[in-house]
């Protein structure tokens, strides 16, 4: 997926500010202020121009990631953040597309992150360059001569734990594509002393450490070592570990890489036995022995160490043994040898462990370089990578010091030279005006150390060449009458130096103010150094050894190659080799990575501000920074420029259409910039103050925000525009859709009401037409047939007498009532009886008769009942309304009821007139006398019966005595309100009185007797006569009588058969009387 290009910058999310030249107000306060403040916030590099400063964070920083690679990947330099990618990147493009060779040449004290550095722009340039098996592989090899050379060339030292005691410059070579070839790697000056002796706190190189810790145990009897440091004098012990450090991880790092760079077993083996050899020769002690002639002589103490040292190198143990005695001198065609006392025996053997591990050393650089040179002839673009020892001032400076610092000081000089050239060159090119700045040119001092004629080195040289006894304090005589006036040397002896009278100056010293501080060099060993002198027998003997590799690193060894001349001092050819690099640097494009120590204490977080300060003065960075801003601030191309800034003129946005820099002008115009605050080069705008840099910053931020509410609001407006369209849009559709729908309906609707109300319509014409011509046709039928009939009745009256049709109604009336005659005549003569309760008649004798025959039997029994009836007398008629009455009363209620019907109601049977007995009696009633018969009363206490004469008379009911005839009660019928009796075949009644009459003071009666249905249908008749009311007459077999204060339930029940016929009564207690019935 291609990446979203965003054009960012620089001056985007800036902490303090990313480019010291946009500094404001500029000082060493705020530059060290700004600084901090970035470093405070983890931003370690800033930049000065082109020049990237990186505070070294002692801490691993996230920012080296995959990804921050290809963020920084084809971007321009300022468009992000500082970073050493960006410079690298630059770099590398400008290689790549522009076809210019360059150099990144890292400065800084040691410690201040310069190898890291060098190896971040390796690693970022190997991550960006082509891929493929090959170029990987070339990358590869290239990256990992890394850990070799640090194995062998790095030690810890107080400042750093990883100080780089030599210096490296690699050329990594490039096609045309940019894709890496190989490269080539100088090394220059070894700090060989380290080998025999470490000042204090101090380690030997990584390599012993990393041996001895990380060896099998196989490898480690092999090159017959042990594993304790303690066992080996040049190994010093008060740090043999550092902290963090694993040496033994470290040695299988270095052993792997040796692999990937193509170091073969045997070759590897053979480093690792050189390297034994030096440690085991430290071991070797002498102890002196007088000789008879008076010499001093020195002798193996120990020779064990010396047999080990031979057997591991192939030497012939004498060969060696005489090697640390004697010393031959060789001059013209004379041999001289002398013996060496134990001092110079001690002498010879370091001289030897430092020369056998600083050639190893070399062997090593020349071996990696066979193996990453490029294998083509084809032209090719080289990017230089300088990583040399930093800038080191020690309690003791000895020649290593000097010759470091002065290797920094050509740097410097360089770095002075080309910055300020191609700042120069840039105004020329951009056609500018250029005014000259001050700064410090430290090539005073370069020349205080290089001159040919007078110069420190030179002055060395010369002491070494010369005949005579030559030492230190020689030298610094020399040096004294030489570089007394020299402005930046200093001794004690030095007449016209103006500290002449600084005792702090000791003997046998001399100051050099270097531009980054004044050092105090010990001229103690400055001579042998210079002369790096390893005794021919030595030198011979090593040639002897039957180990190829030591062999090799030999070859002044070998007698048939004599050379009597004497080899170049290390001074010179230091300077020779340093010279080379100037040169070959000059002819590159510089790129300054300027590394910034932040504290003494490797710690990470400490900001010591009087370090820095010290450092930023010595770098010249303030002046960097000024030389730069001497001129203009800031530059930029015109089209970046326009781009970045043209929201802020009407004319330039959104487009300009014309050149850029006309753009920029009416811009600049546009903003009313003042004409003195910047100027037009051919390519680029120059800024002269960086406040106008930030005035156009804050311009554009402002501006930015008021575009993006601009961008917000158009595109809110546009958003809720369409938004609005197309509610609209679909709202006219749905309307359109919905009246479309609804019409339709309305249509259809319509429709269907039309065919409905047309079909009603038509159906109510056609039925109306329907009925019309019905009507129409039946009127037709009609009078076709009265027409019919009419004539018909015309026709048959005319013809009736000639038809014979009316002949057979005629008979058929005839006959019937001949018929009807004869069963008249014949019914008269077969009348039956006259009695109403004749049932016979006549048969029917024809069946059409049917109903006649029933009327006339129906007329006849009317007609003969009403006969029969005529016959009554009054009386009869009278018993008979009784027994009729009686029939609606009892009938189907009483049991008792059918046996009455036959007997006739005679009401007096007992003859009160005629019977004398009754005379009294008879006399005692007025009244007509309705019901005369004897009674049984039942015994309200013990239900046992005595016979009385009840009478009924128009008004009373009357009980009396049967023999006397003497009345016993009295009871106007008004008083009689019920008679109970039972539904049963017996004659018991109950006549209940009307309660607090006088009558019923006794109670209510019980009677039995024979005629109970004449008696009771007697006195309802009675009573109803003449109370005008109807007395109540209740059947039931459980019935309630009041005898005196009880109220008396009579029960019928079934009797027992054995007491014969006759009903019992019997009181069961005072509330039941109970009367059997059979
Ligand atoms: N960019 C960095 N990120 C993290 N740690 C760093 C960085 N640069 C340097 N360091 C730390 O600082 C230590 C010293 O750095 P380095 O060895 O690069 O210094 P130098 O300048 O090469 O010193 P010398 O001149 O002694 O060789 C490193 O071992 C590492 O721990
Ligand atoms: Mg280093």
């Amino acid at each position: 997926m291609a990446r979203m290009e965003v054009k960012t910058s620089l001056l985007d999310n800036m902490i303090g500010v990313g480019d010291m030249v946009l500094l404001e107000p500029l000082s060493e306060e705020t530059f060290i202020n700004n600084l901090k403040k970035r470093f405070d916030h983890s931003e370690i590099y800033t930049y000065i121009g082109s020049v990237v400063i990186s505070v070294n964070p002692y801490r691993a920083l996230p920012i080296y990631s995959p990804e921050k690679v290809e963020d920084y990947r084809n971007r321009n330099f300022y468009e992000l953040s500082p970073h050493i990618f960006a410079l690298s990147d630059e770099a590398y493009r400008s290689l790549r597309d522009q076809d210019k060779d360059q150099c990144i040449l890292i400065t800084g004290e040691s410690g201040a992150g310069k190898t890291e550095a060098s190896k971040l722009v390796m690693s970022y340039v190997a991550a960006v360059c082509g891929k493929g098996a090959e170029v990987n592989q070339v990358k590869e090899q290239l990256l990992q001569s890394n850990p070799v050379l640090e194995a062998f060339g790095n030690a810890k030292t107080v400042r750093n734990d990883n100080s780089s005691r030599f210096g490296k410059y690699m050329d990594i070579e490039f096609d045309f594509k940019g894709d890496p070839l190989g490269g080539v790697i100088s090394n220059y000056l070894l700090e060989k002393s380290r080998v025999v002796k470490q000042p204090r706190r101090e380690r030997n190189f990584h390599v012993f450490y990393q041996l001895l810790s990380g060896a099998s145990e196989e490898l480690l009897h092999k090159l017959k070592l042990e594993r304790d440091f303690s066992r080996y004098n040049y190994l010093s012990l008060d740090s043999a570990t550092v902290n963090g450090v694993d040496d033994a991880a470290n040695f299988r790092t270095v052993r792997n890489a040796m692999q990937i760079v193509g170091f073969m077993d045997h070759e590897a083996e053979a480093v690792l036995e050189v390297v034994a050899a030096v440690l085991k020769l430290g071991n070797i002690e002498f102890k002196p022995e007088s000789r008879v002639n008076g010499l001093d002589e020195s002798k193996i103490k120990d020779k064990n160490e010396l047999k080990e040292i031979c057997e591991l190198t192939g030497i012939d143990q004498s060969v060696l043994e005489r090697a640390f005695s004697f010393r031959t001198v060789e001059a013209k065609q004379e041999k001289v040898s002398t013996t060496l006392n134990v001092a110079q025996a001690y002498y010879a053997r370091d001289a030897l462990a430092k020369n056998l591990y600083s050639r190893l050393f070399s062997w090593l650089v020349n071996r990696i370089n066979e193996s990453i040179k490029a294998q083509t002839k084809v032209r090719k673009k080289v990017m230089g990578v300088l990583d040399i020892y930093g800038f080191e001032i020690f309690e003791d400076n000895s020649f290593e010091q000097f010759i470091i610092n002065y290797c920094n000081e050509k740097l410097q000089q360089i770095f002075i030279e080309l910055t300020l050239k191609e700042e120069q060159e840039e105004y020329i090119r951009e056609g500018i005006e250029w005014t000259h700045i001050d700064y410090f040119n430290n090539a005073i001092i370069c020349d205080l150390i290089e001159n040919n004629t007078n110069g420190i080195l030179a002055m060395l040289d010369e002491e070494c060449l010369r005949p005579g006894t030559v030492t230190d304090e020689t030298f610094l005589e020399k040096l004294n009458q030489v570089c007394a006036t020299h402005q930046h040397f200093e001794s004690r002896m030095s007449k016209c130096s103006r500290f002449l009278n600084d005792t702090s100056l000791p003997h046998s010293c001399f100051r050099i103010q270097h531009y980054a501080g004044k050092v105090l060099y010990q001229v103690e060993g400055f001579v042998d150094k210079n002369n790096d002198l390893l005794y021919r027998d030595l030198s011979q003997a090593m040639w002897k050894a039957g180990h190829a590799l030591i062999k090799s690193l030999f070859p002044e060894g070998n007698p048939a190659k004599i050379n009597l001349k004497r080899p170049p001092t290390a001074g010179s050819q230091f300077k020779a080799s340093v010279a080379t690099l100037m040169k070959n640097l000059q002819t590159k494009n510089p790129n300054y990575i300027r590394c910034i120590k932040p504290n003494d204490k490797k710690a990470a977080h400490i900001f010591n501000e009087g370090l820095v300060c010290h450092q930023i003065r010595y770098l010249g960075l303030l002046e960097n920074v000024r030389v730069r801003r001497a001129g203009y601030a800031f530059r930029q191309a015109y089209e970046p420029c326009l781009e970045r800034y043209k929201m802020l003129c009407k004319q330039t946005w959104p487009h300009w259409k014309g050149p850029a820099r006309s753009g920029v002008e009416v811009l600049f115009n546009e903003l009313e910039i003042p004409m003195e605050e910047y100027s037009f080069g051919r390519s680029k705008i120059f800024i002269r103050n960086p406040r106008t840099l930030f005035t156009l910053e804050d311009l554009r931020k402002q501006r930015l925000e008021d575009l993006a509410t601009l961008i917000q609001k158009i595109y809110r407006g546009w958003k809720c525009r369409t938004h609005f369209l197309l509610m609209k849009k679909s709202q006219i559709v749905i309307a359109a859709w919905y009246r479309r729908y609804s019409q339709q309906k309305r249509y259809q609707q319509i429709k269907a009401s039309a065919l409905v109300i047309q079909s009603y319509i038509r159906g109510w014409k056609a039925r109306k037409l329907l009925r019309e011509l019905k009507h129409q046709k039946r009127c037709e039928e009609a009078a076709t047939t009265i027409a019919a009939y009419w004539h018909g009745t015309q026709v048959r009256r005319e013809y009736r007498k000639f038809f014979r049709a009316n002949a057979g109604k005629k008979i058929y009336e005839f006959t019937l009532q001949r018929i009807v005659q004869k069963y008249f005549l014949e019914m008269k003569s077969k009348m039956p009886s006259l009695s109403p309760i004749d049932k016979n008649w006549p048969s029917r004798p024809y069946l059409f008769l049917d109903s006649t025959h029933k009327e006339l039997k129906r007329i006849f029994h009317l007609w003969r009942c009403k006969k029969y009836r005529d016959q009554f007398t009054d009386q009869q008629k009278l018993i008979y309304e009784e027994k009729l009455e009686a029939s609606e009363l009892f009938k189907d209620k009483k049991a008792l009821y059918p046996s009455s019907v036959g007997q006739p109601f005679q009401g007096a049977y007992l003859e009160i007139n005629k019977d004398p007995k009754y005379k009294k009696l008879k006399d005692a009633i007025e009244e007509k006398i309705i019901i005369a018969e004897v009674v049984n009363k039942i015994n309200r206490a013990n239900g046992k019966s005595t016979s009385r004469i009840f009478l009924l008379t128009n008004n009373n009911l009357l009980l009396a005595d049967q023999k006397s005839g003497q009345i016993k009660s009295e009871v106007p019928l008004g008083d009689v309100t019920k008679v109970s009796m039972s539904s049963q075949n017996d004659g018991f009644f109950a006549v209940h009185l009307k309660e607090g009459s006088e009558a019923a003071s006794k109670g209510d009666f019980l009677f039995s007797s024979d005629h109970l249905i004449e008696m009771a249908t007697k006195l309802y008749r009675t009573t109803l006569s003449q109370t005008k009311q109807k007395l109540n007459i209740e059947i039931s077999d459980e019935f309630l009588v009041q005898f005196r204060q009880d109220k008396v339930c009579v029960k019928f029940i079934q009797g027992n058969q054995k007491n014969g016929s006759v009903p019992t009564c019997k009181r069961k207690n005072n509330r039941l009387l109970e009367v059997a019935v059979p």
